[in-house]
């Protein structure tokens, strides 16, 4: 898909209810409503949704940032959408949104055992400098950070 094909926006109230179902099919241990609304909130919390032209949300990120550092905490795009750009765009948004704060990094981590998700984030860019042994319940953590280039064009 082509960022002519999906539109991207801030996330508003009315969004949570599809992104909560989102969250339930997609991650093991998904925010809850009451999580996800304090996200649109928050002053230091970035918020996107990926819409189709018929206004269908198939993704969305939500990242802090704090002291220059953003922290991203979720990516997600629905599974029939995959493989087809949509969660590029939506983190090349999310840089856009962050550029006026000049964020020095990008940071976060992810369930060793998510694959998929590993090799999404090196094709970005990032580099795996980190390991947390069980961070989660089932699972290792490993820790990614992004350097955005200066004057990158987004
Ligand atoms: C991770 C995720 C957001 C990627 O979204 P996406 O829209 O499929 O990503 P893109 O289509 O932009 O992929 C860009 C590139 O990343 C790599 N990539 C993405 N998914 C991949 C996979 N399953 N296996 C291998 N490489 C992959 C590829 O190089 C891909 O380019 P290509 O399709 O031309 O080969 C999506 O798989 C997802 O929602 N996963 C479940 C939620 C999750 O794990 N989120 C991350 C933890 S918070």
């Amino acid at each position: 898909m082509t960022e002519k094909e999906i539109f991207i926006r801030k996330a508003i109230p009315g969004d949570i209810i599809r992104i909560s179902e989102m969250e339930s099919t997609i991650f093991h241990s998904p925010w809850s409503i009451s999580s996800l609304e304090k996200e649109l909130t928050a002053s230091f919390s970035f918020f996107l949704v990926a819409e189709t032209r018929d206004r269908d949300i198939i993704g969305y990120i939500t990242a802090w940032n704090i002291h220059g550092e953003v922290q991203l905490n979720r990516i997600a795009v629905i599974d029939n959408n995959r493989r087809t750009g949509v969660g590029t765009i939506l983190f090349n948004a999310l840089l856009k949104e962050c550029d006026p704060h000049h964020p020095e990094k990008i940071l976060l981590e992810v369930r060793e055992s998510n694959t998929s998700a590993r090799s999404f984030y090196r094709t970005l860019g990032f580099i795996e400098n980190g390991f947390r042994k069980n961070y989660y319940r089932d699972d290792n953590a490993v820790l990614l950070e992004y350097i955005p280039v200066k004057g990158q064009k987004m």
